[in-house]
């Protein structure tokens, strides 16, 4: 069913668990995405970045992750990642999301909080919920990231009203060489608020600093690369089998059965398996 990522959010928090939130740009990610939740009978959040939502267009994508969200058996949340403008955040209320992530993160404090206010005033208008981002992750080979201030933490979550906080505390996008959190800081940022924390760049993340994470306050991790690179080896590794392959059916099949796997190990260790 589709669902509001509300109260799957809030039950991981109490319960110290994680959702998955798995980054989806086609019909066959998304159906893998939905069912490795319902083999592990688990909440999941199924999200589209900007660029997913350019490639495939929002109607198009919008309305696989919708009508594949309500034939499911556990509850699915459609979300926007990293929403950059307050125009993309409208489009997707417009078009049935039930979760939005407005990123100002980009931005100077006080120019990230007004935005992400108007952000989280348009997703409530909507009985949507609004996650921000505090503090700023990096792209692996491409950009710096910026540890979150633990200082900002209560004024930026009181100016803005902010459902989720998404929090830099040392992954990347991508995956490095070197991922592991800084827990500490992730303590010290718990302390300070009740609100669940999110975990971005998790691809490439420690195992056992994900654990720590999720027993500290992180109760939604975001996997995209991860999605990525299996498709990839996945397409690779038919094609190596069989090269005279050439009806997509076969090979999709495929791949979605490997992608399946690799999100179920994921709801495995983020502890969401059976809690729907
Ligand atoms: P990875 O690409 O490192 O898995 O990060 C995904 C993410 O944070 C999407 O918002």
């Amino acid at each position: 069913m589709l669902t509001s990522s509300k109260e799957m959010i809030l039950k991981a928090r109490a319960e110290k668990y994680a959702v998955g939130c798995f980054n989806t740009s086609d019909l066959e990610i998304t159906k893998a995405i939905i069912a490795a939740a319902e083999a592990q009978e688990s909440p999941v959040i199924v999200a589209t970045s900007p660029k997913a939502i350019d490639y495939a267009s929002l109607q198009t994508l919008s309305g696989i992750v919708k009508s594949e969200a309500k034939k499911a058996e556990v509850p699915v949340a459609l979300h926007l990642d990293h929403g950059l403008t307050l125009s993309i955040v409208e489009e997707c209320l417009n078009n049935g999301y039930t979760s939005i992530m407005f990123d100002g993160s980009g931005s100077e404090l006080e120019h990230n909080e007004i935005l992400t206010r108007q952000a989280v005033e348009m997703a409530h208008a909507k009985n949507v919920s609004c996650e921000g981002e505090l503090g700023h992750l990096g792209k692996v080979g491409k950009t710096q990231g910026q540890l979150t201030d633990p200082n900002d933490v209560i004024e930026y979550i009181q100016k803005t009203g902010v459902d989720f906080l998404a929090i830099s505390i040392g992954s990347q996008h991508g995956i490095g060489d070197n991922e592991e959190l800084d827990i500490p800081l992730l303590k010290k940022i718990n302390s300070m608020t009740k609100i669940p924390l999110v975990l971005h760049g998790a691809s490439g993340v420690p195992e056992t600093d994900i654990k720590k994470a999720i027993k500290n306050g992180i109760a939604k991790i975001n996997i995209d690369t991860d999605i990525r690179h299996t498709f990839a080896k996945s397409i690779k590794k038919v094609l190596e089998k069989n090269a005279q392959e050439n009806d997509p059916r076969e090979i999709l099949t495929k791949v979605m059965f490997d992608l399946q796997k690799m999100i179920e190990e994921k709801i495995k260790l983020f502890g969401s398996n059976g809690k729907v």
